[in-house]
């Protein structure tokens, strides 16, 4: 393999989503094998205790290398989590020339397209056959599927255990302080960045946005939580705009183990690149899922909402756990402002 080929997958790799913009993948070639590591500087803060969001974007970024790969007519022979006692090894892949292979890979053509887009409204409908791409594409990675809401009463439901999760994630102190952190407040309102949340991506309204921001400081959020704020904040994340998208659906995994999260990350990857190609607009709400496994250690004044909101979704989409809720629609246009990649030598770990 030559190093434009090497380099070509590895950017494709990086194009992948992940939890914050945080981009917590390193990369090591041993000649034509690639190792995909987990950043230790840049995963395990408080959500993603037991690496479930680094995971999820490993699986990502994973996937979006085997699919440009085969594209350029390379199969691969993965091996994930290689070593027991390295939990930051995700996976070895050895590529290997593929002449019988199909180099027709129609993902591979939305790898660089598909992005997180936070507007609303969206228009619809989510037509039974869009739904049964988006079905195929999580099938094919063994043990995943989607979850959609059969009916009105299950949407609602649904709606509800969101907007508590999101809620929390303003209550909480600790996801306060985490959330925040993650917003490159310095870019400005208009500005890229090449790692983390740049505001602009955010789609907070122009005349809210300087309350927002003020709400990055600790004392000023308890303020206004004994006012409701962080209610507010859920309803106008996660309730508003689902009401105002024709499609919601959850990624389940069959278990919780590490191998299982990974193939999860590869499944909704697929699913996000597929939705891209049929020019639907993505959200992803991670909070709900995450949070519902127990792993995060947060305050325990709110443990009890962690276990109703694990009860009602694990209720909701049995068997298996609901890991990322996805909401999806037709944008009138793409957004203006998308997330930047870090430069591509920043992930050598060679
Ligand atoms: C595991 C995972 C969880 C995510 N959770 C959320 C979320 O809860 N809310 C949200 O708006 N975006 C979420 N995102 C989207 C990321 O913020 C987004 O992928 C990242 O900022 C990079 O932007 P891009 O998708 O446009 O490339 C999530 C992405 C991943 C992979």
């Amino acid at each position: 393999m030559d190093r434009q080929t090497k380099a070509a997958i590895l950017c494709a790799g990086i194009a992948a989503p992940s939890a914050d913009n945080s981009q917590p993948w390193r990369f090591a070639w041993r000649g034509d094998a690639l190792d995909l590591h987990i950043d230790a500087g840049r995963s395990g803060r408080v959500s993603d205790t037991r690496y479930v969001l680094s995971d999820l974007a490993a699986g990502a970024c994973l996937e979006n290398m085997l699919i440009h790969a085969r594209s350029l007519g390379y199969a691969a022979d993965l091996q994930p989590f290689p070593q027991h006692d390295d939990e930051l090894w995700v996976a070895r892949v050895r590529w290997r020339r593929d002449p019988e292979g199909d180099p027709i890979e129609p993902l591979a053509g939305a790898i660089e397209q598909r992005h997180t887009d936070r507007r609303f409204p969206w228009r619809g409908p989510i037509t039974t056959e869009t739904q049964a791409r988006l079905n195929d594409q999580a099938r094919l990675i063994p043990g995943q599927r989607l979850w959609w809401p059969p009916t009105a009463r299950e949407r609602k439901a649904a709606l509800g255990v969101i907007r508590q999760a999101e809620t929390l994630r303003f209550r909480s102190p600790t996801l306060h302080a985490e959330l925040f952190s993650s917003i490159r407040f310095a870019t400005g309102w208009h500005g890229a960045c090449e790692e983390g949340l740049a505001p602009a991506t955010l789609a907070v309204e122009p005349p809210m946005r300087p309350f927002f921001q003020a709400l990055r400081r600790p004392a000023l959020m308890a303020l206004f939580n004994r006012l409701g704020a962080a209610s507010v904040l859920g309803w106008r994340s996660a309730w508003l705009p689902i009401r105002l998208s024709p499609g919601l659906c959850l990624l389940v995994i069959p278990s919780t183990a590490r191998s299982d999260v990974l193939a999860g990350g590869r499944a909704l990857q697929r699913v996000w690149l597929q939705a891209t190609l049929d020019g639907l607009s993505v959200q992803p709400y991670a909070a709900a899922g995450v949070l519902s496994l127990g792993f995060v250690p947060i305050e325990p004044a709110f443990q009890r909402w962690l276990s109703r909101m694990g009860a009602a979704l694990g209720q909701l989409c049995a068997p298996g756990y609901g890991l990322v809720f996805l909401r999806i629609g037709y944008a009138r246009s793409a957004p203006r402002d998308r997330s930047g990649r870090r430069a591509l030598a920043s992930f050598d770990a060679s």
